[in-house]
């Protein structure tokens, strides 16, 4: 499976990203994204990792769609949307599982543009109607992204994770189809 897209900035000029799905040879850069101290710290990751652990992150997996970004084509981020398949009266649902920009690419859009890709592929193409994750309460540049794209904090989860020798506090983030238009209207 291979998807790619192309954003613009807002005065139309191509901003020289793409979105494609993860490729085995991405893997270096992927554990470079994984291992780095942002990444550990916002998510589940810790500082040291089997390079097997993220040779099998970035497998197939049916439903999931893991991709990366890359700027001027080096890979700049890894994303991982989830979806259910197995379990139909969870089909409207889906999570984004994973989001993190690699070190040297911070602060330059990246993260927007995979969570855009994530959300693009949930409204338009599986008809998911609730998309979800969780962000720990202390990571506010990824609150502030989840939020500009219409997610909102739907409840704290306390002490949900033991970060850099402390517990903290997740917050559950929720965003929602607009109605589609049926094709006549559309
Ligand atoms: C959260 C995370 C994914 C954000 O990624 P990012 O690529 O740095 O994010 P973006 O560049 O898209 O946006 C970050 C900021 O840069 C700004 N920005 C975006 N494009 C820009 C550009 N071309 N020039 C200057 N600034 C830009 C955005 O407005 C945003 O500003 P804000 O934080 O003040 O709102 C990243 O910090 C990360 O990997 N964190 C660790 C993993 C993690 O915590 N993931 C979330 C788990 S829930």
């Amino acid at each position: 499976m291979v998807f790619v897209t192309r954003n613009l900035s807002p005065d139309g000029a191509a901003t020289g990203m793409e979105i494609r799905s993860v490729r085995p040879d991405d893997l270096d850069a992927v554990i470079e994204i994984c291992q780095s101290d942002h990444v550990n710290r916002g998510t589940m990751r810790l500082p040291v990792e089997p390079r097997a652990w993220v040779e099998n992150r970035i497998k197939e997996v049916p439903g999931t769609y893991k991709m990366v970004a890359l700027r001027d084509g080096a890979v700049a981020g890894y994303g991982e949307l989830v979806t259910f398949p197995g379990v139909p009266r969870h089909w409207h649902c889906a999570e984004v599982d994973m989001i993190a920009t690699h070190p040297d690419h911070r602060g330059a859009g990246v993260g927007q543009e995979l969570l855009d890709r994530m959300i693009d592929m949930a409204d338009r193409w599986l008809q998911i109607r609730r998309l979800q994750l969780f962000v720990w309460t202390s990571n506010t540049s990824a609150i502030r992204l989840y939020e500009s794209r219409g997610f909102g904090i739907e409840g704290t989860m306390k002490d949900f994770v033991f970060l850099d020798g402390a517990y903290a506090d997740a917050h559950v983030m929720a965003r929602f189809r607009p109605a589609p238009p049926s094709q006549d209207e559309g």
